[in-house]
């Protein structure tokens, strides 16, 4: 049976620690997806994983960070450019931003100008997920018509605690590609 769909994804990539796990959810999307992949990073992303290391396992990488490539790579013609948007991970400070309408950097003005659906994969720790601001912009997001994407809580290994502790974290690659080819449509 052929389970593989058609579709130009763009990936927001936001300064969770756990954005160095996004090569492995690039690499299971690659046996599904027929159709472009582009990872967005946003410079926090880019310092926990090098945007060419991302590049290997996408068909391109946009950072915003070079001018130079502003005007084949802006908000608006990747906003145009691509049918489906997922934020994974996404951080406390991504869903703020975006809730709020704010467009202060490359991949938070691509969302608001973004015609096709955008649904995020909040990663962050137990705590910060549970705090009312963090759960009020979720449910701002959801009203806005944004899909937000409840995080699973399993054994992670947390780099500011140095430990596995039992927090959020993003769907496993066989879930997350599930929902991909479902917002795909
Ligand atoms: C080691 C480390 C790990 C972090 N992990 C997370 C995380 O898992 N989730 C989160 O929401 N923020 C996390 N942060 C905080 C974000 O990196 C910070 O809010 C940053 O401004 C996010 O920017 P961005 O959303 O533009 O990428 C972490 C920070 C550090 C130093």
């Amino acid at each position: 049976m052929d389970n593989t769909f058609e579709g130009r994804l763009l990936i927001g990539a936001t300064g969770s620690a756990a954005v160095a796990t996004l090569p492995m959810y690039l690499a299971a999307l690659r046996t599904v997806l027929r159709g472009p992949i582009t990872v967005l990073m946003t410079h926090t992303a880019a310092t926990f994983l090098p945007a060419h290391t991302a590049g290997l396992f996408a068909d391109r990488v946009v950072t915003g960070a070079d001018p130079a490539t502003w005007p084949a790579d802006n908000h608006a013609t990747l906003a145009a450019g691509h049918d489906l948007t997922v934020i994974l991970p996404a951080s406390a400070h991504t869903l703020s931003t975006v809730a709020v309408g704010a467009a202060p950097n490359m991949l938070a003005t691509t969302v608001l100008a973004a015609t096709h659906p955008v649904a995020f994969f909040p990663v962050m720790t137990a705590e910060m997920w549970a705090k009312a601001a963090v759960q009020r912009n979720v449910a701002r997001l959801r009203e806005d018509g944004y899909h937000v994407y409840d995080p699973a809580s399993g054994p992670r290994y947390d780099v500011a605690a140095g430990a596995f502790v039992e927090s959020p974290q993003p769907p496993p690659p066989p879930r997350f590609l599930e929902i991909v080819r479902e917002l795909m449509g």
